[in-house]
């Protein structure tokens, strides 16, 4: 047996991961009631991969508000009815070993759901989508509000860990970004007046919420004029002092645009962050083999390793990447006698 990082625990305030295998936030679309209720797919979803001994379930983009759905089969909590489904989910992924996350989202101008969709400045995504209304700022402190009661409620449901999604493109994103916020106010202009939503987010998020906080960015926009990792290591130290204790690096979705992808492409943002904020970090996208996950801890370029496609593949894959490793890991009592054959 090695002492493999990939199976260290890790401490992050008072929650302790077994591993340092995070299952990435993945939309499934598959809330079918169109309210934002869990289904019994989620159930079996998520409670696979804790069996499989994920050690960090960080649950998909959920809305904290209606209109702030990608679409209609979204997760919401922006409203307290839905906090009993997920406090029965949060109390069976915990069963089995994992902690919990949830991932508090608004689609801003990305939104598919009908009715009028806001942005920070009134520009859409690409030519075929729908033109977002500028938001005022009434509807920014509203919208501030609703991520602080999301936060609330997820605090009622029992999840170990919060994560603010202010990747893709989606409304956190579009007020970060030059391109797509061009306000007049304070909210816009210099980088500090379009850290400013996320800063307001956070704040509001820590009055009600004292656990580990994550942020979710997209460290580069990959186009000319748009945000670049050097305007993401600043927003880090940022982030770091309002509070934030792991940025989840990842990149692009802001503006339509070819992103050269490769296995682990967005590891050195991550690790530039957190060697020039200090901050902790986790590295996500096309990390798929043990050894790649163990290299990146070891050489200190993220504390933790989001994986996404691959748990899609394959909701055991941890037990597959201690055997690679040689490293040791629990089995669930019932599964002993298929483990290590
Ligand atoms: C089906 C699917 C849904 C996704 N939904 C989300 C989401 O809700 N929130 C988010 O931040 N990223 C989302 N992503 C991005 C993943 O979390 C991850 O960053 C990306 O897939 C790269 O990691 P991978 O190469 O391990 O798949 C999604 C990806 C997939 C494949």
């Amino acid at each position: 047996m090695k002492d493999r990082l990939l199976f260290s625990p890790f401490t992050i305030k008072d929650v302790t991961l077994k591993n340092r295998i995070v299952m990435s936030p993945m939309c499934m679309y598959s809330a079918a009631n169109k309210k934002g209720f869990l289904e019994d797919f989620h159930f079996t979803h998520y409670i696979s991969r804790a069996v499989g001994q994920v050690g960090l379930i960080i649950l998909e983009a959920t809305a904290v508000t209606p209109e702030g759905r990608i679409s209609e089969l979204d997760l919401g909590i922006w409203e307290d009815d839905h906090i009993i489904k997920l406090a029965e989910l949060v109390q069976q992924i915990k069963s089995y070993g994992a902690k919990t996350g949830i991932q508090l989202a608004h689609a801003g101008r990305k939104s598919n759901v009908s009715g009028d969709i806001f942005a920070p400045s009134s520009i859409p995504f690409d030519q075929n989508s729908r033109t977002p209304k500028e938001l005022t700022k009434e509807q920014i402190k509203e919208t501030v509000e609703k991520f602080q009661l999301g936060a609330k409620r997820a605090k009622d449901a029992g999840f170990d860990i919060i994560e603010i999604h202010a990747a893709h493109g989606y409304l956190i994103n579009e007020f970060l970004s030059p391109l797509s916020n061009k306000r007049n106010d304070e909210y816009g202009g210099s980088l500090e007046n379009r850290y400013r939503f996320l800063k307001e987010v956070i704040q509001a998020v820590r009055k009600v919420w004292e656990g580990p906080l994550f942020v979710r960015v997209s460290a580069s926009d990959y186009v000319e004029g748009g945000s670049t990792i050097n305007d993401y290591v600043q927003i880090a130290k940022w982030l770091k002092e309002d509070g934030v204790d792991l940025i989840d690096v990842s990149s692009g979705g802001l503006v339509p645009t070819n992103i050269d992808v490769y296995p682990g492409y967005q590891v050195p943002f991550s690790e530039k962050i957190r060697q020039e904020a200090n901050i902790k970090t986790g590295a996500v996208g096309l990390i798929t083999s043990p050894l790649q996950a163990e290299e990146i801890l070891k050489n200190n370029r993220a504390d933790l390793i989001f994986v996404a496609r691959e748990l899609l593949r394959n909701p055991y894959w941890p037990y597959h990447a201690a055997n690679e490793l040689n490293a040791k890991i629990e089995s669930p009592t019932q599964y002993e006698r298929g483990w290590r054959v």
